[in-house]
């Protein structure tokens, strides 16, 4: 089959590999959208450590082709959407409703039993996040997949797997946003709109897009935002003018490097929450004044997957979507073959786009 493989650091192309069948509590998935994230991006940068070479991959929904001996939930042509945590049910974090922390695998590039099922003639090919799905076909654990109903479009399914679910969840679950409170994102791609879409639906009043793209901004806007700052100048000093020199009550940000984060922390009001959603290399560091925290009471949050507990959270997320309160069709910006996979990588760092997917037909 066709997959798209990070060979080596900063190296990436779409090549043919052979994928093993399903071992006992595995799932084969025909997959047929796959959101582009920017953490596929962070694998073949190294951003996010992974052994190489590795299918990348970890935004999709897919049609249950085949299950491994002992899974029940799935069958043949179920659609499901993938997530790239397992949630086992019994371990530490599963049991104390912390499911997104689920420590059933280890994040090595393989499945569960510490194996690969995909190759390249006898070299073993790893996979991002349990799932490697930029494939026309992925075997991932059965305890990462889900299913959905069968007239959810592909695209919306997809994009569910990790970008919205990352975001809307940073907004309602991580950081429970109430009505009528005051927001910042920091970085308004996928993600960041995503947590912008989070905020209106959980009642914000003032939502302030801060991205280095005025277009990103402007876009934003139809999301939701209902201020952008001026691209280029001191975010921070709009936003405390935004918000009557207080600050918000709840930023994010959703970029991951050590400037944001900065001004992120910033912008979150004396009490306030400041949100860390976006992923940065293992070698950066932020700084805070050691004063701060305790004299103005601000709280740093990590969000691992937006809170997620998907076997509840996909199905809401797509009910959001049915009603019109989740808008996942204009967050699509272009469509790709597989083949096209570069393009759609080369389109994302350009700007172009606040997601692409590829649709596998
Ligand atoms: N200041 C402001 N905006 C920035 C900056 C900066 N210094 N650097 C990048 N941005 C903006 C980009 O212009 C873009 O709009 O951040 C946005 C990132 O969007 P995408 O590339 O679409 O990334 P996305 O998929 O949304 O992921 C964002 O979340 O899950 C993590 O690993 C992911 O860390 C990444 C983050
Ligand atoms: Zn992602």
């Amino acid at each position: 089959m066709k997959a798209v493989v990070a060979t080596e650091l900063n190296d990436f192309s779409v090549i043919n590999v052979d994928l093993d069948a399903p071992k006992a509590g595995e799932v084969l998935v025909k997959m047929k959208a796959t959101g582009v994230c920017h953490s596929d991006l962070s694998i073949i940068n190294g951003t996010i450590p992974s052994p190489f070479p590795v299918v990348l991959g970890h935004e999709g929904a897919g049609i249950v082709d085949a299950v491994g001996e002992g899974i029940t939930h799935v069958s043949p042509g179920d659609h499901v959407i993938l997530s790239f945590i397992p949630q086992c049910g019994e371990c530490f974090h599963c049991i104390h409703d912390e499911p997104y922390l689920c420590t059933a695998g280890k994040p090595d590039g393989c499945l569960l039993d510490g194996t690969t099922r995909v190759h390249n003639s006898d070299e073993d090919v790893y996979v991002m996040s349990y799932l490697g799905n930029m494939a026309e076909y992925a075997v991932v654990p059965g305890i990462c997949v889900t299913p959905i109903d069968k007239d959810i479009d592909w695209k919306a399914a997809a994009l569910v797997g990790c970008g919205v679910t990352t975001g809307v969840g940073a907004a309602i679950k991580t950081a429970k946003v109430t009505p009528g409170s005051t927001v910042a994102v920091f970085g308004c791609g996928g993600v960041g709109v995503s947590v912008i879409q989070g905020a209106r639906i959980a009642g914000a009043k003032q939502i302030i897009a801060v991205d280095l793209s005025a277009e990103k901004m402007e876009n934003a806007r139809r999301f939701g935002a209902t201020h952008t700052v001026t691209p280029g100048g001191d975010a921070v000093r709009e936003v405390m003018e935004l918000t009557g020199k207080r600050g918000v009550d709840f930023a994010f940000e959703v970029i991951g490097h050590h400037s944001t984060i900065e001004m992120c922390i910033k912008c979150a009001r004396r009490g306030g929450s400041a949100v860390l959603v976006g992923v940065g290399r293992t070698t950066e560091r932020f700084s805070v004044n050691s004063l701060i925290l305790p004299l103005t009471s601000k709280n740093i949050i990590g969000c691992m997957y937006g809170s997620v507990n998907f076997k509840v959270d996909f199905p809401m997320y797509l009910d959001f979507y049915r009603q019109g309160l989740l808008d996942l069709d204009g967050m699509v910006t272009n469509t790709y073959t597989l083949d096209e996979a570069p393009q759609a990588f080369a389109d994302m760092e350009s700007g172009r786009n606040t997601r692409g997917v590829i649709l596998h037909g």
